[in-house]
């Protein structure tokens, strides 16, 4: 029988034992993780970018290949794991996450993909505007099979924080390790001493250190919630901070399933960006949920430093299902260095808003997430009565503009993802978000509420839309748009 960890998770007992068959409670967890403190953490790795192999400044041109890898999760402990690595380096090894696609708005994006997997994938830009052939989705093209390659071609339309990963069995593939950030540059510089992308994943390990593969309802009901938390695919690293001056961080949430609810005790998150890039007014938060699929930029100044330790802490968020409050966690253990620049005056106009026009008789459209409870087999999840792939396809016309109304069932929150387009969110239950004209491409759908999203229809294609908890996609909460 498989030794499971610790967890370190907000499972309440009674959910698991409900959910759980009884062999699985035999299971005793050995291993504990390192206490808080005692290990020294190290520096997060930065991200290496993939080497544009193209000399021509207006294409940037790159070689990625998906393999099996290994991944030192626990230390000294090797995981299996499938990751990306740079097809242009010889020496290259997979990585998680994998390397950085960087380019510049404007530039032509040439990746030539090659699948060494034993299975097959798809990449998936997650966020970019992409001709349809080349959203990596198994709505838009076939499966690269084992040994199979495909050129993706695309121009990088919008300045962002975006990432990629495989549109194929999604659960097992990103979970294994594919997934990469994927920054557009070209929006206004602000000045800041340093800039980060910080993705948060977790990780559901055995005491081997290796992947439990195990899948049983209650993975399924919250998207396979891992017993370590990741930065940068490392559980407690380091990060060290200009005293006195600000950085940038972008963040992404790549977890199957986890909510993360940021904290950064004493500090404030002055956020700039969306999904789909600057907001033209930004905000200030002490606490920033992120649902999966979803990113946010951030300012963080660093002119309080702590009497004591200081980490970047993920605290609860209520997500439906009873969860209980298992207290903070840290991320991310937040070192005061040297002194940097003093941080220039904030930027308060970022962007010219733009909006969706709708008015009072722009079309709505109704969308319903359900969630099919099954303690024995796992729940099973719709979109209007329907699971994917036995959907009905929507039709609509390019240019055109809808309202979404998204409700999510009374048990739990569902983060809702389209691909292809932004949209803007108009309201929660009626009334306008205190954030307007912020571009999104995955929202969370919290339980109970209705949602209402504008949607302008462009480009032509079909494209996908689907809960990013990837469980639910995969059993279902997924349908599809097309655009002609
Ligand atoms: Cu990030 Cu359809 O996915
Ligand atoms: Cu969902």
């Amino acid at each position: 029988m498989s030794e499971r960890l610790t967890l370190t998770e907000d499972i309440p007992s009674t959910l698991r034992l409900r959910m759980l068959r009884p062999v699985l409670l035999l299971c005793i967890a050995v291993v504990l993780l390192g206490c808080e403190g005692q290990s020294a953490r190290n520096l997060l790795p930065s991200h290496v970018p993939l080497i544009d192999i193209n000399p021509d400044p207006a294409i940037t041109e790159v070689r990625l290949i998906a393999s099996p890898a290994r991944k030192e999760y626990l230390p000294g402990k090797l995981a299996d794991v499938w990751a990306y690595r740079d097809g242009a380096r010889s020496d290259s090894v997979g990585t998680v996450p994998g390397p950085m696609l960087q380019a510049r708005v404007g530039e032509q994006v040439i990746v030539h993909f090659q699948n060494d997997l034993p299975a097959p994938t798809t990449v998936h830009w997650h966020g970019l505007r992409v001709p349809n052939a080349h959203d990596g989705s198994m709505s838009s093209q076939h499966e690269i099979p084992p040994g199979g390659t495909y050129d993706y071609r695309f121009v990088v339309q919008d300045a962002g924080s975006f990432w990629y990963h495989p549109h194929i069995n999604a659960p097992e593939q990103v979970e294994k390790g594919l997934y990469a950030p994927l920054i557009v540059q070209g929006d206004p510089a602000i000045s800041v001493a340093a800039e980060r992308y910080l993705v948060l994943d977790d990780v559901k390990l055995l005491g081997s250190g290796k992947l439990d593969e195990a899948v049983d309802p209650l993975d399924i009901m919250l998207g396979r919630p891992g017993n370590v938390l990741l930065v940068n695919g490392q559980r407690e690293g380091r990060i060290e901070v200009p005293s006195g001056s600000r950085e940038r961080w972008r963040l992404v949430n790549v977890a199957n399933g986890r909510y993360f609810n940021l904290r950064l005790p004493g500090h404030r998150f002055y956020v700039i960006g969306w999904d789909g890039g600057l907001l033209p007014i930004p905000y200030v938060t002490e606490t920033l949920l992120i649902a999966p699929g979803e990113r946010y930029d951030v300012l963080v100044t660093f002119e309080s430093p702590p009497a004591g330790h200081l980490a970047l802490q993920n605290i609860y968020y209520d997500r439906g299902h009873n969860l209980q409050d298992p207290g903070p966690k840290d991320l991310v253990e937040v070192v005061y260095g040297p002194a940097g620049p003093p941080p220039a005056a904030l930027p308060t106009v970022l962007r010219i808003p733009s909006s969706v026009s709708v008015h009072k008789n722009t079309p709505v459209r109704p969308f319903v997430l359900k969630e099919i409870e099954d303690p024995v087999n796992g729940a099973t999840f719709q979109i209007n009565g329907e699971r994917w792939p036995m959907n009905t396809p929507l039709h609509v016309t390019r240019g055109s503009t809808e309202i979404w109304e998204i409700e999510a069932n009374p048990e739990m929150d569902h983060p809702f993802h389209l691909h292809g387009m932004f949209f803007q969110v108009l309201s929660i239950d009626g009334v306008p978000p205190s954030v307007q004209w912020g571009w999104k491409d995955t929202v969370n759908v919290p339980r109970g509420r209705k949602l209402r999203l504008a949607v302008q229809y462009d480009p032509p294609g079909t494209w996908m839309f689907h809960c990013h908890i990837l469980e639910h996609a995969e059993r279902g909460m997924m349908g599809e748009l097309v655009i002609d």
